[in-house]
């Protein structure tokens, strides 16, 4: 089990991302519609990290395109971050989910398909070298940080991250959707922005 030899000989974005479509290096490839690699420029400054595509993701086959996308943009501009300065990826490249009824219910990937996975995002790292890692959410900040760390202690800090790369870990724009009233989702997304704009230091 595992991406790894599915991995290109000479892997560039472009490369892998062909190659992602093809990898069946855990057992989310059979449920999902198709593999939704990284996307944005290979010299982008920041490299944003998700836990895996959701329901639209996986139907258009683009990270972050869905309600969470949404908010994410919304954050990403109001932080001063350009587009053209980040690479959005995700920790796993396929759609874990559940049927409940009609819909199809996300489903958290567990340790092992967050491993399986990880070959492609080491491998996105040394391609992009971002400066910055920015980690949202606590499955991609402990595929990177390893499973003790705990976003909602060390969010917002520069960090060090075993890739070599400087990490920065916040929560995921799903948590803010999520807020039960309109009050804690504003001071929930006040707080993101003040963790990305940690990370828009880092540009230019
Ligand atoms: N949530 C994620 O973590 N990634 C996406 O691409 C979409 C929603
Ligand atoms: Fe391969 Fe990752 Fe998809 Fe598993 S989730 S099949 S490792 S691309």
């Amino acid at each position: 089990m595992g991406a790894e030899e599915f991995l290109p000989d000479q892997p560039t974005i472009d490369r892998m991302r062909a190659a992602a479509a093809d990898c069946k290096g855990c057992d989310l490839w059979r449920a999902a519609t198709q593999t939704v690699f990284g996307e944005g420029s290979d010299h982008a400054v920041l490299m944003l990290v998700g836990e895996q595509p959701g329901d639209r993701e996986d139907i258009e086959g683009k990270p972050f395109v869905g309600p969470a996308g949404r908010v994410l943009d919304t954050a990403l501009e109001s932080a001063g971050i350009p587009r053209a300065q980040v690479y959005l990826t995700n920790a796993v490249k396929h759609f874990r989910w559940v049927r409940r009824g009609k819909r199809r219910l996300h489903e958290k990937p567990n340790s092992q398909q967050v491993r399986a996975c990880r070959p492609w995002l080491e491998a996105e790292v040394k391609a992009v070298k971002p400066r910055l890692m920015v980690l949202l959410g606590a499955t991609a900040a402990q595929a990177v940080l390893g499973p003790t760390f705990r976003v909602t202690r060390d969010r917002g800090k520069v960090l060090e991250t075993p890739l070599g790369i400087a990490g920065l870990a916040t929560v995921h724009p799903s948590s803010i959707l999520r807020s039960p009233d309109d009050e804690s989702r504003d001071q929930a997304m006040d707080a993101f922005v003040r963790d990305l704009k940690v990370a828009a230091g880092f540009v230019g």
